[in-house]
């Protein structure tokens, strides 16, 4: 079984992930991290030197390597924010995952984002006072694939990471 982890930039994917495989003692794997190592670059140089189609083509490639790689293991794996903007990818994480929504309200994503813009790409270059409404923007483009992936949809909103992976673990 293959637990994916998504939603939006900042929602903790990472961290609750990390926390939920620690607990019920299976790997984890995050996506954006398996990308890095795979291609020997971060995030952030593979969109400045190779553009974003480029890491969306490797989202793709190290997605399906990784689900074909696990199909019989029990892993958690977190994706980029952005990794279900794909309908390819959409289609993939239905076939061979229980995904969960982690889903933050706009009003959480903006307050939690603004602290966290300065290493994402994409975010990084909003100005100040353009930040609402790009961030909104930006939520609205990924929303879809959210909601069409997920096998579960969990409010995050004024819950700790603890009390997130407790409700995960319930459902699973
Ligand atoms: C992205 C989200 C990032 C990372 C990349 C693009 C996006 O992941 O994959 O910077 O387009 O929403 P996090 O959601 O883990 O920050």
């Amino acid at each position: 079984m293959i637990i994916a982890l998504t939603g939006f930039m900042g929602v903790g994917k990472t961290t609750i992930s990390e926390k939920l495989a620690k607990l019920i003692l299976c790997k984890h794997l995050d996506l954006d991290k398996y990308i890095e190592e795979s291609e020997n670059m971060s995030v952030s140089d593979i969109f400045a030197k190779r553009g974003e189609v480029y890491f969306r083509r490797m989202e793709t490639f190290a997605l399906r390597e990784i689900v074909l790689r696990n199909e019989n293991d029990i892993i958690v794996l977190s994706l980029g924010g952005g990794a279900l903007l794909s309908h390819e990818n959409q289609e993939i994480i239905k076939k061979y995952t229980y995904c969960i929504y982690l889903k933050a309200s706009l009003s959480t994503i903006i307050t939690r984002l603004r602290r966290a813009k300065k290493n994402r790409p994409i975010v990084n270059e909003i100005s100040e006072n353009e930040e609402e409404a790009r961030f909104k923007e930006l939520f609205e483009a990924r929303e879809e694939g959210y909601n069409n992936s997920a096998s579960f949809i969990l409010d995050v909103d004024n819950k700790s990471i603890r009390q997130i992976v407790d409700e995960i673990i319930a459902v699973i």
